[in-house]
């Protein structure tokens, strides 16, 4: 493993920019269950019935079951190593821009500056009836939290079949098609659009770096070195590089 760590920092030092495509992966050592692992969200509710838009629309009270599990681990997760190594690399100029699928806001806790969030962020919510807007911290002691039109409040994450924000879309293309290095950590990369910005850097050249616990779709097709592994350690071990 160390000498594809050292292979891996190699590729990051000699890229002039390197970019990052995080997923639920690198903050379950924040106590964040992810989606599809044995252990992860899906596995005890739904998607179909838990994080569609229409789901929401027609049964937000259901929709709130979930969320409020979620909502009591993002309360108290802290970044990880994952989340501090990353803002390390940024800091010393060797990663440009972390695109990640997470609404946790821990990249931006563990002090990453440049963040594109292409499933929004739970740190705000909003009435998809009326429009009122309001911040998690305002609602903290109100689940499922009420809009003062008596409707329920949805936290500004996209929800499937909700569009990814259009700008998070543009700017994240653009930096994949001039990316040098692809550092793929902690997603199962199943979810468009976001799994479709590994194929746009490789396709414009970049090496793909992909840490992740197991193999996935990318591991035999895209990738050029896989560190498997917990995403702390190993980035832990490509800062130290
Ligand atoms: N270190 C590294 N990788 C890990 C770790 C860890 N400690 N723990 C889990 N993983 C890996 C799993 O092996 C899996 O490949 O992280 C990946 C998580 O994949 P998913 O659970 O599918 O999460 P993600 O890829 O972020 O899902 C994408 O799907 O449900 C939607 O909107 C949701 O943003 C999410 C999107």
């Amino acid at each position: 493993m160390q000498t594809l760590v050292q292979e891996a920092a190699k590729i990051i030092s000699n890229s002039k920019r390197t970019l990052a495509l995080t997923g639920a992966g690198v903050s379950v050592e924040s106590g964040i269950p992810d989606f599809r692992s044995a252990t992860g969200l899906w596995a005890k509710f739904d998607p179909a019935e838990y994080a569609t838009i229409d789901a929401f629309r027609n049964n937000p009270e259901k929709v709130w079951n979930m969320l409020r599990e979620m909502d009591a681990l993002l309360k108290d997760a802290e970044p990880n190593k994952a989340h501090i190594g990353m803002a390390q690399l940024e800091e010393m100029g060797c990663l440009h821009t972390i695109i990640t699928q997470n609404v946790d806001n821990l990249h931006q806790e563990g002090g990453s500056r440049k963040v594109i969030e292409y499933h929004g962020n739970s740190s705000t919510l909003s009435c998809i009836w009326c429009g009122k807007k309001y911040t998690a911290e305002e609602k903290r002691d109100e689940i499922p939290p009420k809009c003062q039109c008596e409707k329920l409040l949805k936290p500004d994450v996209v929800f499937f079949g909700e569009a990814i924000p259009v700008n998070a879309l543009n700017e994240s293309y653009q930096l994949a098609a001039s990316a040098q290095a692809l550092i793929v950590a902690g997603t199962s990369a199943l979810v468009s659009p976001a799994n479709s910005i590994p194929e746009i850097a490789k396709s414009k050249g970049a090496k793909i770096i992909e840490i992740n616990k197991e193999e996935t779709h990318l591991t035999d097709n895209v990738t050029d070195i896989f560190l498997q592994g917990g995403a702390g350690e190993i980035i832990s071990a490509l800062v130290a590089e």
